[in-house]
Formats: C-alpha cells, sequence, structure tokens
C-alpha cells in the first residue's frame, strides 16, 4: 500500500468526504446531516399554534377535552421523535391518513397520542383484535323498550365530530373487517345501518347550496368534518405474525416506518431521567442475573407517611436494609394480623420481595408449573400491600370483549352493557389476578396494552 495515501487519510474517509460533497451540493447547506427540529408552542393574542421544524399548525379549541390525550408528551421530544411529528403534522395538514408501521413496542402509539396532545385534537382509538367486528367501529344495535336502534362506534363518531380514529394493530383484525372502511378512507363517505348516509364535507356544503339542512337532515345524510382523520398503527406482515393489510386499503394510508429510538435519543432521556446521576456512572452494562443481588425476603411493610397510597417496605439485600415507597392497596396495612394460612418458605418469601421490588416498575406475570405456589403468593402479595384481589379465571376462547365489557339483557329485553371485572378492578385500585394468560389468544390480550 502506498504511505502517502495512508497519512492524508484512510481510502474509505477519502470516499465518504466525496460522498459528502457531492451530496452537499445536491441537498444544499443542511443536506449531509439530518435537521434538527424543535417542537414549540407559541401563544398569540389571535389564538394559540404549534410549531415543528418550520412548520407551522393553527390550533383550535376541543369541543371534547376530555377526548384529548394527556400526559405523553416530554418537554422536548428526542430527535426522532420529533421528525415523526414533522411528517405527521405535513400529512395531517394535506389531509391526508397515514399508517405508523414498525417494530413491536409502544412507541408507535406513543408518537400518535404525543400529536394528538400536541394538536389538542379529540381521538376515538380503538385496539384492534380478531374479535373486531365491522359493527364494533361503524354502528352497534342495541333495543330499548322493544325497539332496535342503532349507536354510533368510533369510526363513525371520529368521521362525524371530527376527532382522529387512531386504529391500533392494524394486522389483528380478521380481513374482511376493515375493508368496511374503505369507502370512508377514500372518499369521505360511508353507508350507515340506521339509514343515514356519512358524505363528505366539500360534497356536502355543495349540496347545502342547492337545499336547507332540514331537507338535508331528512335524506339522512350527514357531514364528515373535514378535521376527520386516521391514524393507523401495526406490525409488517410479514417478518412478523398477522393478516397482511388488504392492498386497496393500504393505498389509502401514507405510510411511515417508526423504528426504535437511536441509541443517542436513549441516552439523552436516560440523562434527562437520571440527572443526579454522575456522568460516568451512565453505563451500560449487560448484566448475567448471578451479579444482580437479589432481595432475600421482606423484613417490614408499613403505611408510607410523606406518600400518599404508598408502602414503606424494607428489604434485606445483600447483607443491608434497604428501604423504599412502593405503591399501596386502599386496605389498611397490618403486618401483625395476617390471617392467611401462607407458610413463608425461604423461596417463596425471597419472591415476595422481588415482586414487591418490581412493583417500583409496572405490572408482572409469575410464571411457573402447575401447582408451584403462584396463586398463594400473588394472594400474600396482596395481603402485604394492602390490596383487594380481583382474579379473573382466563380460558381459551375468550374474546377481547370478555376482557372488557359483558353484554347482557334485561328482563324487559333491553340491552345493556356492564363493565368486566377486570375493568372495574381498574376503577377501584384493586390488584388484577389474570389467572391462566397463556390460554388466552396473544392478540386478545393486546387490547390491555394501551
Ligand atoms: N408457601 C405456601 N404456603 C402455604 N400453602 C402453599 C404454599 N405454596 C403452595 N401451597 C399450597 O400448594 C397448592 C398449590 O398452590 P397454588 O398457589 O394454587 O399453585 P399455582 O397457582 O402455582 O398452580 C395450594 O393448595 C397451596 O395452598
Ligand atoms: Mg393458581
Amino acid at each position: 500500500m502506498h504511505p502517502q495515501i495512508l497519512c492524508s487519510g484512510s481510502s474509505a474517509s477519502v470516499a465518504s468526504r466525496r460522498i459528502r460533497s457531492t451530496l452537499g451540493a445536491v441537498l444544499g447547506r443542511n443536506g449531509w446531516m439530518w435537521k434538527t427540529h424543535e417542537v414549540k408552542l407559541h401563544k398569540t393574542s389571535s389564538g394559540d399554534s404549534l410549531k415543528i421544524g418550520e412548520i407551522i399548525y393553527k390550533l383550535k379549541t376541543p369541543k371534547n377535552p376530555e377526548l384529548v390525550p394527556v400526559k405523553h408528551i416530554l418537554d422536548s421530544p428526542p430527535q426522532a421523535v420529533a421528525h415523526h411529528l414533522r411528517w405527521i403534522l405535513q400529512k395531517d395538514l394535506l389531509g391526508q391518513d397515514m399508517f405508523l408501521i414498525g417494530p413491536p413496542g409502544p412507541l408507535r402509539r406513543s408518537i400518535a397520542m404525543q400529536y394528538l396532545e400536541l394538536t389538542r385534537r379529540e381521538v376515538e382509538y380503538v385496539a384492534l383484535s380478531r374479535d373486531t367486528t365491522e359493527s364494533d367501529l361503524k354502528q352497534r344495535r342495541e333495543i330499548r323498550s322493544g325497539t332496535a336502534f342503532y349507536i354510533d362506534q368510533c369510526a363513525v363518531r371520529a368521521a362525524t365530530q371530527g376527532r382522529v380514529l387512531v386504529l391500533d394493530g392494524l394486522e389483528k383484525a380478521e380481513r374482511n373487517v376493515l375493508p368496511v372502511l374503505n369507502n370512508l378512507l377514500e372518499n369521505r363517505e360511508m353507508q350507515l345501518e340506521d339509514g343515514r348516509f356519512l358524505m363528505s364535507a366539500t360534497r356536502y356544503d355543495k349540496l347545502l347550496q342547492e337545499h336547507t339542512k332540514e331537507v338535508l337532515d331528512s335524506w339522512k345524510i350527514v357531514r364528515v368534518s373535514e378535521d376527520f382523520r386516521v391514524i393507523a398503527l401495526g406490525l409488517p406482515v410479514p417478518k412478523y405474525k398477522g393478516n397482511p393489510l388488504d392492498p386497496p386499503l393500504r393505498s389509502r394510508f401514507q405510510a411511515r416506518h417508526i423504528s426504535y429510538l437511536p441509541f443517542k435519543d436513549q441516552l439523552e432521556l436516560l440523562y434527562k431521567v437520571g440527572t443526579n446521576v454522575a456522568s460516568e456512572r451512565h453505563r451500560f452494562e449487560l448484566m448475567d442475573g448471578h451479579h444482580i443481588p437479589a432481595p432475600s425476603s421482606v423484613l417490614s411493610v408499613g403505611s408510607s407517611s410523606d406518600l400518599e397510597g404508598h408502602a414503606d417496605v424494607t428489604l434485606h439485600v445483600a447483607d443491608k436494609d434497604i428501604t423504599f415507597q412502593v405503591p399501596a392497596g386502599t386496605k389498611p396495612l397490618n403486618p401483625n394480623k395476617r390471617s392467611s394460612n401462607f407458610i413463608s418458605t425461604p423461596s417463596h418469601s425471597q419472591l415476595i420481595a422481588e415482586m414487591i421490588q418490581s412493583h417500583m416498575g409496572k405490572d408482572m406475570c409469575v410464571i411457573g408449573p402447575k401447582g408451584c405456589g403462584k396463586s398463594v403468593v400473588a394472594r400474600e402479595f396482596a395481603e402485604l400491600l394492602g390490596y383487594s384481589i380481583e382474579p379473573v379465571m382466563l380460558y381459551q376462547d375468550m374474546t377481547a370483549r370478555d376482557l372488557l365489557q359483558q353484554r347482557y339483557t334485561l328482563p324487559n329485553g333491553d340491552t345493556a352493557w356492564r363493565p368486566s371485572p377486570l375493568v372495574n378492578a381498574a376503577i377501584e385500585g384493586k390488584l388484577l389476578l389474570l389467572d391462566g394468560i397463556h390460554r388466552v389468544n396473544q392478540g386478545t390480550l393486546a387490547v390491555l396494552s394501551r
């Protein structure tokens, strides 16, 4: 090899410099680098607006603020997210529907919700599953005092009220379900079961020049709002399991690939979360289970005096007693008066200590063979932290609806719905015990993931 070439840089770096100067000429000043975009809210006397990069969106006041997503946005979103938000804003301004596609995880939904929160838009969210039917999207038939009538469902409500319909898990819907939305997506039109006809805003307004609103009402024509949009979320199929999208439907959407956040953004998020951690300790290590000291037992549990709804817990971890706070249930904590017949074996008390530690984070899954004590341990855990338990036995053919709602008939024949024990547990702050989670279809459980 030529020593001169080595001195002036490797051949790879020469090549990359050449490409950079060529591309720079093509793309302009910021061509080579990804532009950074700022997400900003502007308050002016003529109304508030949102600015992402150079694009401005004029904010409207929502009619139903309770339907606008909250608590999704971060102070300053990572750059990758800002790029996605800017893209969504562009498509939204053009009146186009979107399909955010990418690997499993909550990022797509989070970005969609962040966008809706930023633009103060009302959302109609639906988690699709293989049990989702046409009537779940359009209209549901109910009976009241002997007569049947229809209740608008998410897609119709979004269209008429100008909301954003978020269809989560497109690949989970059966193939014949989503095509009912084809015409609504393409022409903003849809024939409803109750005889009404949804018509695009432009066509409706044209008709309104020739006829009065009363006439259009008598023809059962309903205007689709110009603010109606659809954001679909899903996995690429194949690669992941699911139903591939019907090509005509697919072509209705502008698609964007949303992948995991790049390392740089992840790191920045970590810096933000751990502001008082010294920077030399911001280091990633793949730890082998054996090196993490596991707590061996629970020493004490008591109501926390500084944090309401929490318990002070002291665990014995690697020869040290460590006290921290975890969320707790509504029952008074009284560790001395526990009447359960739980026998504290070393392995079970260690498991409970680890579960309490995990409880600082999110929900948990206890896995083990039949009869190893999962149910007793879960009950003991609830007892310790003052939770009332709501056991829900899961079975194989359980549908997504069974998890959330139960339909029943009143003595006079009227149809009615009641929330499932699962939903009640959430409302009342109980500990939900989903027993036999391996038995239900995985797509069915996905309705709980939001
Ligand atoms: N630590 C324990 N203390 C008291 N009983 C226990 C304990 N571990 C297991 N058992 C008993 O063993 C049986 C099986 O436990 P269970 O929690 O129902 O198992 P799983 O839910 O994992 O199938 C139950 O009758 C339970 O009472
Ligand atoms: Mg059990």
